[in-house]
């Protein structure tokens, strides 16, 4: 084929495209909320809400963001970063408000949002136990459920739940039951909203990562270096992933190359459930 002839586009290629679909994701100054950023802009997104704690960060992520994925051609990439705590119903409600205001409409939202601490349970303080449920379980809910008021009337519109997976197995030799427990709720919470809203164009799915290499991790093996090589022995692949190991299955959960699937987990863990 001469160089000056346009490629052929596969069909099911284009229905990986993101073009045109409006993207939000909470806990996206970094690690893998902002790696599924990344991965909308790159598969055609131009419409982006980027949500974290704090507005600066989730700002300067949501510019370095739309800047990174420019292209040449000049396409406009429209990124806004919102101030979010998804464990407070109201924030999530502002936020989601702010969203509809300045894109008018939804297609997929991600909840990546989530905290991880390690005691052993018969010493887990309550008030540290109760901080994780608010972030990882309810904040999961929150935004799932501002996002379907939108996409509901709409008809159409994918939610990921990020789970672990964690929610699976029991991690060895960290002590986290809460957190493990946390993500069973957020998986089996995907496969509830997912019935309940399937008749609506809504599909709710869950991803469940294995040990990817980010802040969340870094600090957990910050104390304990020695913890990596026993994650990577554990891990079939014999390494932790990379968090950009997630953009293929993030873009295939939200896009229309899974429209027929809802209420479903999809592991990405390098083989670690398997055995
Ligand atoms: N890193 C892993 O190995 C791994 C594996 C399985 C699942 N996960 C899950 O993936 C998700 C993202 O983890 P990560 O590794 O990117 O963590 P990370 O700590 O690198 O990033 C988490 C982001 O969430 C934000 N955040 C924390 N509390 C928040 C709140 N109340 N409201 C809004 N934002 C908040 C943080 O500011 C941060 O930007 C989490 O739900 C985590 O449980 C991570």
């Amino acid at each position: 084929m001469a160089d000056n002839q346009p490629k052929k586009t596969f069909k099911t290629l284009r229905s990986l495209s993101m073009q045109d679909k409006v993207c939000v994701v909470t806990g996206a100054a970094r690690g893998l909320g902002y790696e599924f950023c990344d991965a909308f802009l790159k598969s055609g997104c131009t419409s982006l809400a980027v949500l974290d704690l704090v507005y600066d960060e989730a700002s300067q992520a949501a510019e370095e963001l739309a800047q990174q994925n420019s292209t040449d051609e000049g396409e406009k990439i429209d990124a806004i970063g919102i101030a979010c705590d998804v464990s407070s119903e109201e924030s999530v409600q502002a936020a989601f408000a702010t969203i509809k205001q300045r894109f008018g409409r939804l297609d997929a939202v991600v909840a990546s949002a989530g905290i991880v601490e390690n005691f052993p349970a018969l010493e887990y303080p309550a008030d540290r136990m109760r901080k994780l449920m608010d972030v990882n379980v309810h904040g999961a809910f929150f935004t799932a459920r501002e996002a379907a008021k939108i996409m509901i009337p709409q008809g159409s519109g994918s939610i990921v739940l990020i789970s672990s997976m964690s929610a699976n197995i029991v991690n060895i030799p960290q002590q986290q039951a809460p957190y493990n427990f946390s993500k069973a709720a957020v998986k089996h919470m995907a496969s509830s909203l997912a019935i309940e809203w399937a008749k609506t164009g809504v599909r709710v799915n869950a991803l469940s990562p294995g040990y990817m290499l980010t802040k969340l991790t870094r600090t957990v093996l910050a104390n304990q270096p020695q913890l990596k090589k026993t994650w990577e022995n554990l891990t079939p692949f014999g390494r932790m992933g990379d968090p950009e190991d997630l953009a293929g299955a993030i873009v295939y959960l939200c896009s229309d190359a899974s429209k027929f699937m809802t209420g479903s987990e999809l592991r990405v863990d390098g083989g670690y459930c398997a055995i």
